[in-house]
């Protein structure tokens, strides 16, 4: 089934010059952008986006990485997006990441890792919800 996905390219791969051959990759994968934005984070904007992971030691870190600068938000549509999505960004730590994927290319870190992908349908939604409007999805 076709379904649609969130991603962000995340402050470390904007900042580093990689917007292009990201979304390169992600189109030449397949998919279709329906949504796209450069944008910044606030902090309220992070912990609330992140709150699922406001217990983990890394929190702090993690809101104080994703609004350190610019991010590019998108939605992506595809058969099998949210799994197909997440085989193309590769494991959450670049060191694990398999040859091809986006993290092994361009992530530095398990904290900087270049690219969020949601993790299933239901949060797909939510994020994109997060980030865009109706008329801002096509
Ligand atoms: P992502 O899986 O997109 O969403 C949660 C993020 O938390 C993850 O990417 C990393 O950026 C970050 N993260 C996960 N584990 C760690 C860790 N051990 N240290 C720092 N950041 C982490």
């Amino acid at each position: 089934v076709t379904n649609r996905t969130f991603t962000m390219i995340k402050p470390d791969a904007v900042e580093d010059g990689h917007t292009g051959a990201i979304l390169e990759k992600i189109t030449a994968s397949g998919f279709r952008i329906v949504a796209l934005k450069k944008t910044q984070m606030t902090t309220a904007d992070a912990e609330e986006f992140y709150a699922i992971h406001k217990e983990r030691p890394f929190f702090g870190e993690l809101v104080e990485f994703m609004t350190r600068g610019p991010i590019v938000a998108a939605v992506l549509e595809k058969e099998n997006a949210v799994a197909d999505f997440r085989t193309l960004i590769g494991s959450t730590n670049p060191a694990e990441a398999a040859e091809g994927t986006i993290r092994k290319q361009f992530a530095k870190s398990v904290g900087e890792n270049a690219v969020h992908g949601s993790d299933s349908d239901e949060n797909a939604a939510i994020e994109s919800a997060f980030h865009f409007s109706g008329r801002e999805m096509f």
